[in-house]
């Protein structure tokens, strides 16, 4: 594997490893709140970073490059809103599609069409990704500080995240 690939992909462990921990906070945030909901939605969503960064170490291990497990920064764990929480949720899966993007950009200059084929289950996540991070930002955005707003949306997003657990 070209060393510059090797380099892009061991930084996109570090990115799902973060995002999986950033997760996590935001879980524990809605669950001192009161959003059991809310808190549901990003344990879930915590642990599909974790699959993630898991099949990036998996894929470089058969591809016999080096895997670094990197250390991390301590993620943001306070969070004024829910508003702000999703915001946050949004900001970070942006961020990560535009690394992706940047590692399918360098596939393409390498003519590293194995790993360009690897990341294409990426792209399509994170598409999938950033369009319930909009959605549910949409929605927030409508309610507002009406707090039975909050309560529905934090009922809703339950079912939202018990659909997702029985698929999985
Ligand atoms: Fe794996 Fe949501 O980035």
């Amino acid at each position: 594997m070209n060393s510059s690939i090797e380099k892009l992909l061991n930084d996109q462990i570090k990115f799902e490893a973060s995002a999986s921990m950033q997760y996590l906070a935001m879980a524990s945030w809605a669950d001192t709140n009161g959003y059991n909901g809310v808190a549901e939605f990003f344990y879930l969503q915590s642990e599909e970073e974790r699959v993630h960064m898991i099949k990036l170490v998996k894929f470089i291990n058969e591809r016999s490059a080096t895997v670094i497990i990197p250390d991390l920064d301590k993620p943001r764990s306070d969070f004024g809103s829910l508003n702000q929480l999703f915001e946050t949720f949004l900001e970070q899966e942006v961020f990560v599609t535009e690394k992706i993007n940047h590692i399918i950009y360098e596939c393409l200059q390498h003519k590293d069409y194995n790993v360009h084929n690897f990341m294409q289950w990426y792209v399509t996540e994170q598409l999938e990704e950033e369009a319930v991070a909009k959605t549910l930002l949409d929605k927030l955005m409508i309610i507002g500080d009406n707090k039975s707003g909050h309560y529905l949306f934090d009922r809703d997003i339950n079912t939202i995240a018990s659909d997702k657990a029985n698929q999985e």
